[in-house]
């Protein structure tokens, strides 16, 4: 059996865990709102119309802040239409997901549904199709305490109180050609800085996100993010990143290590960011919101779900509703990983996204809600990394892979909560056929008293959860956990992900 080392220093912090990284996303787009956490004829439905066994997964999975409304629907969204009573509001096409938006939830219903889970609201406004004034009236409608008809029209819908958003996305993926409004990398910059200005005459505390690329493979990635902070870098907070990964062709070796490809994205975007801001010689520190990440079946939505018709614009169709594989939630886990080791300058990631759209949780119409596989490493990273991340290195075996050359079979990082006096260990093992020993030192830590350890692997990687076998994947204990004379060790199984959990007093 093969032996890997970790070592961690708990004197050598990367930084504080924000929990902002563990955001999500939910965007109008297939049932991710209407038929998923908004099915008012549920039996579990609440006044709203919001479903509460839906509500209590969404509250175990842990998510800080939601953003929201798009995604790519947000840039042919007219706000407007989604606020004041409900049997007045519009029905609108998307185009982005040849639908029909019935607005039946909207600012309100949304915000409302965020405060039953104790989470934050990041919205982003359409720079698409329209520009820095519907902006501007959004911010006002939604954050000015009182006085202007924006703000009494808003008290006139149900809410004197300001929403007080901290935080906007300044448009959505402005560089892909498929997003309504594509812009240059030139013009796009000059238009998020001039409406980034314009929302900081507002409130100069706004903290502001601009588009970054869609993806590292973009042809424009690196220069798309130069030239956008080149206009902007002192008027914004946070340049987003967006990466999804699959497994292509059956490569099962390279998707494992797509941790590897958000590792090098991670580092050229810090890089990129730092470089503008020594040609500006600017004190001003940008980071990264990391707003859309996860595993998504790409190539099968564009071969099979995708609706097109001019007579054909349906509600809440069944989009982007892959069902995620054990496989699938250990690469979820690396890529929690990958963010935790860059703590310091990935401080806001968003899970892209909640329910039924590529998502950790799935809903039956007027049945079941059920978590998907990789609901697990997502709500155990949420709960138990705290405090700090730690610097983490591993010494393993590598393995080849097609993409991205040679690679370590193992990966992890340790956080430590000085407060608690506990220390995570989230590690994932690459390998398709065997267990690792993984072997570390608790020397630095005086005292550890206890342990446990849980890990999600199964004999079949393919393994799912379904409406009809909702429990088939889950996490089991690790009973193969040692601990003595200041050192421990776990046994890994080949394609696993596990957390281990000390207490050190
Ligand atoms: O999350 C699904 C889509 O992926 C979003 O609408 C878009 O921003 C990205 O391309």
């Amino acid at each position: 059996m093969p032996t890997a080392r970790l070592m961690f220093d708990p004197r050598l912090p990367i930084g504080a865990v924000n929990r902002r990284l563990f955001g999500s996303f939910v965007e109008h787009l297939g049932r991710s709102v209407y038929d998923g956490i908004y099915e008012p004829t549920h039996p579990t439905a609440d006044a709203d119309g919001f479903r509460e066994d839906v509500r209590d997964l969404v509250r175990e999975l842990g998510v800080s802040a939601i953003r929201y409304p798009g995604g790519n629907f947000v840039s042919g969204f007219r706000w407007e239409d989604s606020v004041g009573p409900r049997e007045q509001r519009p029905e609108r096409i998307d185009l982005a997901w040849h639908s029909t938006e019935t607005n039946e939830v909207g600012l309100h219903e949304f915000q409302r549904w965020l405060e039953s889970i104790d989470s934050e609201l990041v919205l982003a406004v359409n720079l698409g199709t329209r520009g820095t004034l519907e902006a501007l009236d959004l911010l006002e409608y939604a954050n000015l305490p009182g006085g202007s008809a924006r703000a009494l029209e808003r008290a006139s819908n149900g809410r004197s109180a300001p929403f007080d958003v901290r935080m906007w996305c300044l448009g959505n993926e402005m560089d892909g050609p498929w997003q309504l409004g594509h812009r240059s990398a030139d013009d796009y910059g000059k238009l998020a800085a001039q409406t980034a200005r314009a929302m900081r005459m507002f409130d100069p505390s706004l903290e502001l996100v601009v588009c970054g690329s869609s993806s590292r493979h973009m042809s424009t990635f690196g220069e798309w993010e130069r030239v956008v902070l080149s206009h902007s870098y002192d008027d914004v907070d946070y340049i987003s990143c967006h990466a999804y990964y699959e497994e292509k062709n059956g490569d099962a070796a390279s998707f494992l290590a797509s941790a590897v490809d958000m590792d090098a994205f991670i580092e050229q975007v810090v890089t990129t960011i730092d470089h503008v801001k020594a040609v500006k010689r600017s004190d001003h520190v940008v980071n990264i919101s990391f707003d859309e990440w996860n595993v998504w079946y790409n190539e099968r939505f564009e071969k099979i779900d995708k609706i097109t018709g001019v007579d054909n614009w349906p509600v809440a169709p069944r989009l982007l509703e892959d069902a995620y594989s054990v496989l699938d939630a250990v690469v979820v886990g690396n890529l929690l990983i990958s963010l935790l080791r860059r703590a310091d300058r990935v401080t806001s990631a968003s899970l892209a996204q909640l329910v039924n759209v590529i998502a950790p949780i799935m809903t039956e119409p007027g049945g079941i809600a059920w978590k998907q596989t990789t609901f697990f490493p997502f709500a155990l990273t949420s709960a138990l990394a705290v405090g700090e991340a730690v610097t983490t290195r591993v010494e393993s075996d590598t393995y080849d892979t097609a993409v991205y050359g040679t690679v370590p079979t193992i990966d992890a990082i340790t956080t430590h909560d000085a407060e608690a006096g506990t220390v995570s260990i989230f590690v994932v093992n690459r390998s398709q056929t065997d267990t690792t020993t993984l072997e570390f030192d608790l020397s630095s830590f005086s005292g550890v008293i206890s342990g446990d350890a849980q890990t999600l692997a199964d004999d079949d990687i393919y393994a799912v959860n379904t409406l009809a076998e909702p429990e088939r994947v889950s996490m089991r204990a690790n009973t193969s956990l040692a601990l003595a004379d200041g050192a421990g060790s776990i046994e890994l199984p080949p394609v696993s992900w596990t957390v281990i959990t000390l207490r050190t007093r």
